[in-house]
């Protein structure tokens, strides 16, 4: 067996790297408006009624029609799937590895035609859509080896006449309920822990963006799934979402998006139907509120470099993005004047064209929701670069900076999903730290320092799923820096790590006397 090691980022500097991702380009162009199906226990399912998704860069061009389960589709999907659990959690877990690990090599094969639906679809910049296959070829890669680790259980101990196992058993039907962020990797990782770990799943993902999950799940079956273990529901929230989370046959639910969403769905599946015999398991991953402080050892072009590169890539729409900056006193007007001038060098674009590092917000709901935070900033702070918008053609929003504002202000303290950024100031790096701990939320922070004490102060007291020294708070790796966050980010379930797995498996003690 090959170690793990993650999927390496494409040079776009090198013209031949350039090439191969025009043309894939081109060929999804070609591609673009086809309809996809459902997925039922293995039978395609077509309906009238769809979801459409359109290029946020471009709201003229329609990316494809998705078939939308209503909640008849996502019970039949149900029952497929009680039916797949039958066989499927028998399959020796090798063999379930293999799927992922072939599926692994026929999306690096495709790795470009991925990240280029990535740019249509959700807008990502080249290296943000590249970043985004890379990932999800590392969790195919890497929970295809954690199954290979847990096959045989964990050792315990047996007396003389005894024979004791831990093994590690599949749980049962899982729904996974995806966002839009990451809608390849984040889409892709939670569908097949939960698979190879011997559940089927009902795979419902965010209706923004569609298309790239009905191209994953082609890839799944070409990878030689069994029908009924992967069953596609793209469908509204709210209607298919809340049926499946209440359903007595659900016995876990893997979700990553917003903070409210979580909680609903928490509270949702705690609740007693009629036939269940279990308590539900949750794994949410929710929303953050992500800080970087900066003291005064810290070199401040460096510092500068890595804020704008957290805050402003994938136009701020990641969980672990900036939002807020600590700066002390001493360093505070520096370090902002070259976050400005850096801001200042961003090119806002249409991401096909690889020169525009900064694409479009996601839809108009986010647009509007971004941009009400302008007024915002200009009463709590100010805005000291950015704060313009255009939605003529595609979802656009100058990368935003706004200075001077207090701890508690809401720009400080509400997940905006978008590219702003603010700054406060601290006194020293007690407060500076204090000021990072204070949000409901606890995904990813950063320290940005040369000073040993105040990198073991923050180690022990700032209070985040993921801390980085002198590095940017975005960019977790599989395998390296496993994912997941603290208070209201969620259940920290450490996506990408060593104990993920086990999240979808239950334990069986077997004690036999000879
Ligand atoms: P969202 O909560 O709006 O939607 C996420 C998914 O939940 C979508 O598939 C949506 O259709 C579905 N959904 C909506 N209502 C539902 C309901 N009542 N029952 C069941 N499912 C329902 O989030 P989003 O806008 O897609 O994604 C952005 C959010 O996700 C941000 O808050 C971001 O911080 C968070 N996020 C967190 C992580 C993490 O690992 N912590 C990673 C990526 C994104
Ligand atoms: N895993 C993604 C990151 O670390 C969200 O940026």
């Amino acid at each position: 067996m090959i170690p793990y090691k993650h999927e390496p980022f494409t040079d776009f500097s090198q013209e031949a790297n350039k090439k191969a991702f025009e043309e894939a380009l081109a060929l999804v162009s070609q591609e673009l408006g086809k309809d996809y199906p459902l997925v039922i226990g293995g039978k395609h399912v077509t309906t009238e009624d769809k979801i459409v998704s359109v290029n946020p860069a471009n709201k003229e061009e329609i990316v494809g029609r998705v078939s939308k389960a209503t909640q008849a589709h996502a019970e039949d999907a149900m029952q497929a799937a009680v039916t797949a659990f039958e066989t499927w959690k028998f399959v020796n877990p090798s063999v379930r590895a293999d799927v992922l690990f072939k599926a692994a090599n026929i999306i690096r094969k495709r790795k470009h035609e991925f990240s280029a639906y990535l740019v249509k679809e959700a807008g990502k910049p080249w290296n943000e859509a590249d970043a985004d296959t890379a990932e999800a070829i590392d969790f195919l890669e890497y929970y295809a080896r954690q199954m290979l680790v847990l096959k045989d259980g964990k050792k315990v101990e047996s007396r003389p006449g005894e024979y004791n196992r831990y093994d590690y058993i599949p749980l049962g039907v899982g729904v996974i309920i995806s966002p839009w962020n990451f809608p390849l990797a984040i889409m892709a990782g939670t569908a097949v822990a939960a698979i190879v770990a011997g559940n089927p799943i009902l795979l419902k993902p965010a209706s923004t963006t569609p298309v790239v999950a009905a191209k994953f799940v082609e890839v799944m079956e070409q990878a030689g799934l069994p029908a009924g273990v992967l069953n596609f529901i793209p469908g509204p929230g709210a209607e298919v979402g809340d049926y499946l989370v209440d359903h007595p046959k659900t016995r876990f639910i893997s979700f990553t998006g917003s903070r409210d969403v979580g909680l609903r769905i928490n509270e949702r599946a705690s609740k007693l139907n009629d036939g269940q015999i279990w308590l539900k398991r949750v794994i949410a991953e929710m929303g953050g509120k992500d800080t970087m402080v900066i003291d005064e050892s810290a070199d401040l072009d460096y510092a500068a470099d890595m804020i704008t590169k957290a805050a402003f890539g994938f136009s701020g729409q990641k969980c672990s993005a900036c939002s807020r900056v600590v700066a002390l006193d001493s360093v505070y007007d520096e370090l902002l004047e070259k976050v400005v001038a850096n801001t200042a060098k961003l090119s806002i674009g249409n991401p096909v064209d690889v020169t525009n590092n900064v694409g479009p917000v996601i839809d108009a709901a986010a647009f509007k929701k971004i941009t009400s935070y302008f007024d915002i900033a200009k009463q709590e702070g100010r805005i000291a670069a950015g704060g313009t918008a255009d939605d003529s053609t595609g979802f656009f929003v100058s990368p935003t900076v706004v200075a001077d504002v207090q701890p508690t202000d809401r720009l400080m303290q509400e997940e905006i999903f978008g590219p702003v950024v603010a700054f406060t100031k601290a006194k020293d790096f007690k407060e500076a730290i204090a000021i990072a701990n204070n949000t409901e939320y606890g995904l990813t922070g950063a320290v940005i320092t040369q000073d040993r004490t105040n990198q073991e102060y923050a180690r022990a007291n700032f209070h985040v799923g993921n801390l980085y020294f002198n590095r940017g708070c975005t960019g977790a790796i599989v395998g390296y820096q496993p994912f997941g966050g603290f208070n209201m980010s969620g259940t920290d379930s450490k996506a990408g790590g060593p104990d993920y797995l086990t999240l979808h498996l239950q334990a069986k003690t077997t004690s036999e006397m000879f």
